[in-house]
């Protein structure tokens, strides 16, 4: 599933994050690309608002076209929050399908070996993967008031990217409990599920700000 609902007013631009061009092409289709290309992906369902289901109907059929994908695609209107855009999605889902991956449009050029070691971490039977890179700043948990509280130990922290793979019975239970988080993992860990961390790659970057866009471009292949 790719979750593309989001406004993504940060970015400043006049249509919704996930149809923002990168090199000419909308960052869901990039997006899409990278997830279509996993070979365990049998059927997309990608979460796009209203207003752009048809756009992003015709991105998937391309980029299927493209790869020679036989996936099945389906879209669907989003929610107001991330976590109501995966619950729509999940409930779109195929009764065939018994892993799913979330995958953020705005994470556009994450490469397939990432969803390839995501799927291969939950067929060899964890219940719930997330792909992540060790941090290099050191992070303060700081309260209200903005006075630090504690200093994690650095060694034991992972910024998490997408995609993130679930057996699918755990992502809905979890679902089934409260959509809210930030991300699909956060929801899993709340069940007293285990949650694998398996290694991300720097180019599944969010894309949130302009300078996050300039740095996406510089990562592409054709890049001077
Ligand atoms: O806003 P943010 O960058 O954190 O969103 C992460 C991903 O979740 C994006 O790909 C965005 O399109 C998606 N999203 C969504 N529905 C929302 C909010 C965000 O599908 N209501």
């Amino acid at each position: 599933m790719v979750v593309a609902a989001g406004s993504g007013s940060r970015l400043g631009a006049s249509v919704p994050k996930a149809f923002v061009p990168l090199a000419g092409v909308p960052l869901l289709g990039h997006a899409l690309r990278g997830a279509l290309s996993c070979p365990a992906v049998s059927e997309a369902v990608v979460v796009a608002p209203a207003a752009h289901c048809a756009e992003a109907q015709s991105l998937a059929e391309d980029v299927c076209r493209e790869l020679g994908s036989a996936a099945t695609v389906t879209v669907v209107v989003g929610g107001a929050q991330r976590g109501d855009s995966v619950a729509a999605g999940l409930a779109e889902l195929g009764d065939d399908i018994d892993i799913v991956l979330v995958h953020d449009a705005a994470r556009c050029l994450t490469p397939v070996q990432v969803f390839d070691r995501v799927v291969a971490a939950v067929r060899a039977g964890a219940p719930a993967v997330v792909p992540g890179t060790a941090v290099v700043d050191t992070v303060k948990q700081v309260d209200g008031d903005g006075h630090v509280v504690a200093t994690p130990d650095r060694s034991t922290l992972r910024a998490v990217q997408t995609p993130q793979g679930f057996r699918r019975d755990v992502l809905e239970r979890a679902h089934a409990v409260s959509s809210a988080a930030t991300d699909d993992a956060g929801l899993v860990e709340r069940l007293g599920e285990r949650v694998l961390v398996v290694d991300g790659d720097p180019r599944a970057l969010k894309i949130t700000t302009p300078a996050d866009l300039e740095a996406a471009a510089r990562l592409l292949p054709a890049h001077p």
